[in-house]
């Protein structure tokens, strides 16, 4: 099974990237599932209904979420309805929607996971004992699981990682938005990626006009962030090939395309 995996789509710079670019990549990759991280999709801030329906008939398979989850209150009214839109497996028992989600391909099911850190972020349940959990009822279904591990600290990440080589297909970092260059295969099959950098804008901070980023920075004054509507585009993301059999990774590759990295197809 082939995989492409887009990282943390923001905005409408961000949905662009993915309109223009995800024919390009469908040809250069051929990929079964495509997965995109969906928490800053709506204007920086969460995913709204006609965002999502917009993504998916672009050709994303399933979208994953992050902290920005609930920022967008149409979520509510959704996300219980639909398989292909999941939030972090780690949240309250109380959240709505579901952290794990499946889809089959020519006989092949895939499971999706999404998970939360907790350094430097909220106090969630157990990320790692939340993904033995998962793991486990994945396994008894298919050994293809794709892992989508949204957080801040590199370390997190790294040790997620680790924890799952060998159990997990992939596990690929979220939320930073800057792409790490450590794409690798870990020892026990697991494809690794500490982050997947973001898709949207490419000449200001994180995705947010940089004036006001900067503003904030020398100030400690409220600026409320905005994504800007024009300007230079990226997207960044991640290629990665499974063995159907045993689930282990066979080749991994980084996706990172923006005006200094054009395309190649
Ligand atoms: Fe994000
Ligand atoms: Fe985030």
């Amino acid at each position: 099974m082939k995989l492409l995996f887009i990282g943390d789509i923001v905005g409408s710079p961000g949905r662009e990237m993915v309109f223009d670019y995800l024919p390009r990549l469908k040809r250069k990759y051929n990929p079964d599932v495509i997965i995109a991280n969906g928490e800053n999709a709506a204007s920086g801030r969460g995913i709204t209904k006609a965002i999502f329906d917009d993504l998916l008939r672009a050709g994303v398979d399933v979208i994953t979420m992050g902290n920005h989850t609930w920022d967008h209150k149409e979520i509510y009214d959704f996300i219980d309805d639909t398989d292909y839109l999941i939030r972090p497996a780690n949240f309250s028992e109380e959240a709505p929607g579901k952290g794990m989600t499946t889809i089959s391909r020519n006989g092949v099911t895939l499971s999706i996971i999404n998970l939360h850190g907790r350094t430097f972020l909220p106090p969630h349940e157990d990320p790692f004992k939340v993904a033995d959990e998962l793991i486990a009822q994945a396994k008894e279904l298919s050994p293809l699981v794709f892992v989508d591990f949204h957080a801040e600290a590199t370390s997190e990440k790294i040790a997620m990682g680790w924890h799952l080589d060998g159990r997990a297909s992939v596990v690929v970092g979220t939320h930073t938005h800057v792409q790490t260059a450590d794409d690798r295969i870990l020892p026990g099959g697991t494809a690794y990626l500490t982050d997947a950098g973001m898709t949207g804008p490419y000449d200001e901070i994180l995705g947010m006009k940089k004036e006001d980023v900067i503003y904030r920075f020398r100030t400690n004054l409220p600026v409320r962030f905005e994504v800007p509507k024009k300007g230079r585009g990226q997207l960044n993301g991640l290629y990665v090939e499974l063995n159907d059999q045993t689930g282990k990774a066979l080749q991994i590759e980084r996706i990172a395309i923006n005006e200094d990295r054009p395309f190649r197809g």
